[in-house]
């Protein structure tokens, strides 16, 4: 599927992260849809004040109507997101495993690969990009910067299809933080929490240096 120059974009999971990413792509003038989780009461609401200009939508008509799908729900939940129906979409995995939350999960503790490679095994056809994960929800706006400031904090996109880190790069740039491409999704686990990448504003280049193949398998 080609992703148009102004994608439609799809977030599962209205939390911190969520509706945080929905404001800052609203802002940027893209149509915004978002799923909530299946108990949550009165979205369209919460929405309406949190993250105006967003559209309230099931994970169906989401699904249907967005070139680039965001899930953004607790790692530990990422089973209970529709994968199998996105198709060969570009999605993006901005999740973290977090024991505090997600608690420990011994298959997970247990798994080689990164997260999103584990999340990119629930549908093989679907261009997964793993980004936004490393920035903490209340930076994303509070950092979010134009093009060119010599300040700019960076993002990774990493991920196995070159034209699927080329989209979520762009998304990046729109929102306002420089995107770094960080090359195959394995790398994403110099992302992850309690690597070096995690949590920290870094310019585009020091960014760079931490997904270099020596600097991430040293991490
Ligand atoms: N907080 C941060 O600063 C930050 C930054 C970057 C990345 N992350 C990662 O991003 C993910 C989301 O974090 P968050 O802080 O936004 O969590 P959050 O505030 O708890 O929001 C996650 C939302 O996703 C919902 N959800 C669960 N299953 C769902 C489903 N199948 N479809 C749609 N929504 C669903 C949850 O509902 P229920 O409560 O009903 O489960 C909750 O409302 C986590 O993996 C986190 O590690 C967090």
């Amino acid at each position: 599927m080609d992703v148009a120059d102004r994608p439609v974009i799809g977030i599962f999971g209205a939390g911190k992260v969520g509706t945080a990413l929905a404001r800052l792509f609203v802002g940027s003038g893209y149509d915004v849809l978002i799923a909530g989780s299946p108990r949550q009461t009165a979205l369209d609401l919460l929405i309406s004040v949190v993250a105006p200009g967003t559209r309230v939508a099931t994970p169906d008509e989401l699904i249907a109507a967005s070139d680039v799908i965001i899930v953004a729900v607790p790692f530990g939940k990422s089973a209970t997101v529709p994968w199998a129906d996105f198709g060969d979409r570009v999605v993006v995995d901005a999740m973290n495993y977090w024991p505090p939350v997600d608690g420990h999960i011994a298959e997970v503790d247990a798994d080689e690969r990164s997260t999103a490679e584990i999340n990119a095994a629930r549908n093989p056809l679907a261009r997964v990009v793993k980004s936004f994960n490393h920035v903490g929800y209340h930076e994303m706006e509070d950092d979010a910067m134009d093009a060119g400031s010599p300040l700019r904090r960076a993002m990774a996109v990493v991920g196995d299809d070159p034209d699927a880190r080329a989209v979520v790069a762009r998304l990046i740039d729109d929102i306002g933080f420089d995107a770094v491409d960080g090359g195959e999704l394995a790398v994403g686990r110099a992302l992850e929490p309690g690597h070096p990448a995690f949590g920290r504003e870094l310019s585009a280049r020091e960014l760079a240096d931490l997904l270099s193949p020596v600097a991430h398998l040293a991490a």
